[in-house]
């Protein structure tokens, strides 16, 4: 069997989930669908996160299924069966049988989905189903009136991690610290965006991971254009390179930025840009605490970039001004960090159970076991006309973002292995070469 996870771990997980909803309710969770790329050529299948979070299912197909009946919970597994006209093309599959020994009570074959749990979901006063990623479950599910969806008892779950989750998200952003240390050191001017994209991505697949979204690498001004994706252009001596990209391990991400010159020195309006960045991440990390009402990293992380803003002569007013409104944080130096200060992390890479700060739903507060992101970021973006851009740091982007786990004894960096310090940097870009 391959399972991250001790069985007990998921049985858990299930046992948690049905703790909080009332007797008589069935919950279906599907995995995600098969998408094509080019006629019969599909993308790489990802299982989807729930899925693997209550039963570690990885294949691309399935659905699981669980209800509580006079105090009893069973759980059930619908999956692919054994077929040898498929198998020859695809890959043996697990079957059936073979599914037995997931953390599931009984198995099916998904050809029996339909007619089971039309059959069943009339016995349960509650319904609970995701919609949205399964046709044939969109289908069923149509005509349920006061159906609900079993994520807002999920996402709470999944936010605070385990020993074990926290293991591998560990090793994800070692291999992610790794990959992007690699590409430092092979870096040189003239070199292509995709060329450090291929240090980064073979160093996962050396590692027998993935990248857990794809890789952001953006050279001199394409690093102001938050999620780029070209990854196509040549970067030259005197250019900064914004690499943001990460792997994921059993289905854990991680998710590291890094921003350094090609040619192994900063300029001197560079390294003001970057030493403001650095401050303002160092600051946001430093208040992962527990306890630590949410907004409140993107608070401190606002206050440290705002006042350097000022402090560098690129704003012209006091503090509160450029911070603007007292909740939104809307002032004027929301033109060059435009985006939030961080998101959870976990089975997706920006994780549930909150989301983006300033998000609904986020938690009231940070708690033992949280995973997140601090990623702050200045962009100088020589493109656009809607903004006054300084020309002394015209077309400067840089972002740096680590992951932070939260714990009782402060912040613990999983990613502290990648090197951030001006001087680390400066000192590895090259030297490989
Ligand atoms: N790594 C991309 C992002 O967090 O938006
Ligand atoms: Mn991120």
């Amino acid at each position: 069997m391959d399972l991250p996870f001790e069985t007990s771990e998921y049985y858990d997980r299930q046992e948690m989930l049905f703790s909080q909803l009332p007797s008589s309710s069935i919950v279906i969770i599907p995995t995600n669908e098969r998408k094509t790329r080019s006629n019969d050529v599909g993308y790489p299948f990802r299982p989807n996160s729930y899925m693997l979070y209550l039963c570690g299912w990885k294949e691309d197909e399935g659905f699981f299924m669980a209800h509580n009946r006079n105090g009893t919970l069973e759980s059930k597994l619908f999956v692919p069966p054994r077929d040898t006209s498929k198998e020859i093309w695809e890959g043996i599959r697990i079957g059936v049988e073979g599914a037995e020994s997931w953390p599931v009570d009984t198995t099916s074959s998904v050809e029996n989905f339909e007619s089971e749990i039309t059959q069943m979901i009339g016995q349960f006063e509650n319904v609970y189903a995701i919609l949205g990623i399964s046709e044939e479950l969109d289908k069923i599910c149509n005509d349920i009136e006061g159906l609900s969806d079993p994520r807002t008892f999920l996402d709470p779950m999944r936010r605070v991690k385990s020993k074990v989750e926290i293991k591998h998200m560990q090793e994800a952003a070692t291999i992610a610290s790794n990959a992007h240390k690699l590409a430092m050191e092979n870096s040189t001017p003239g070199m292509g965006e995709w060329e450090i994209q291929s240090y980064v991505e073979g160093h996962f697949m050396r590692s027998k991971s993935t990248w857990s979204f794809p890789s952001i690498v953006g050279g001199g001004s394409n690093a102001t254009i938050l999620h780029y994706k070209a990854n196509d252009c040549t970067i030259i001596s005197g250019d900064l390179v914004l690499v943001d990209a990460g792997c994921e391990i059993n289905g854990y991400a991680s998710d590291i930025t890094r921003t350094w010159p090609i040619n192994g020195r900063f300029t001197e309006a560079q390294k003001e840009i970057y030493e403001l960045v650095l401050k303002a991440e160092k600051a946001g990390i430093d208040a992962c605490r527990v306890g630590t009402p949410w907004s409140a990293m993107h608070r401190v992380v606002s206050e440290v970039i705002a006042q350097g803003l000022i402090d560098l002569g690129i704003l012209e007013c006091g503090l509160d001004e450029a911070l603007g409104d007292e909740v939104k944080l809307d002032g004027p130096f929301r033109d060059f960090f435009m985006h939030g200060t961080g998101h959870f992390l976990g089975l997706d890479v920006h994780d549930v159970g909150g989301g983006r700060q300033g998000d609904p739903g986020n938690p009231d507060s940070l708690e033992p076991g949280m995973v997140l992101t601090i990623e702050p970021g200045l962009y100088f973006a020589d493109w656009r006309g809607d903004i006054e851009i300084p020309a002394k740091y015209s077309g400067i982007g840089i972002r740096i973002e680590d992951d932070i786990l939260v714990t009782e004894d402060g912040p613990v960096v999983l990613s502290s292995s990648c090197p951030k310090e001006i001087d680390e940097i400066e000192s590895i870009v090259g030297s490989g070469v």
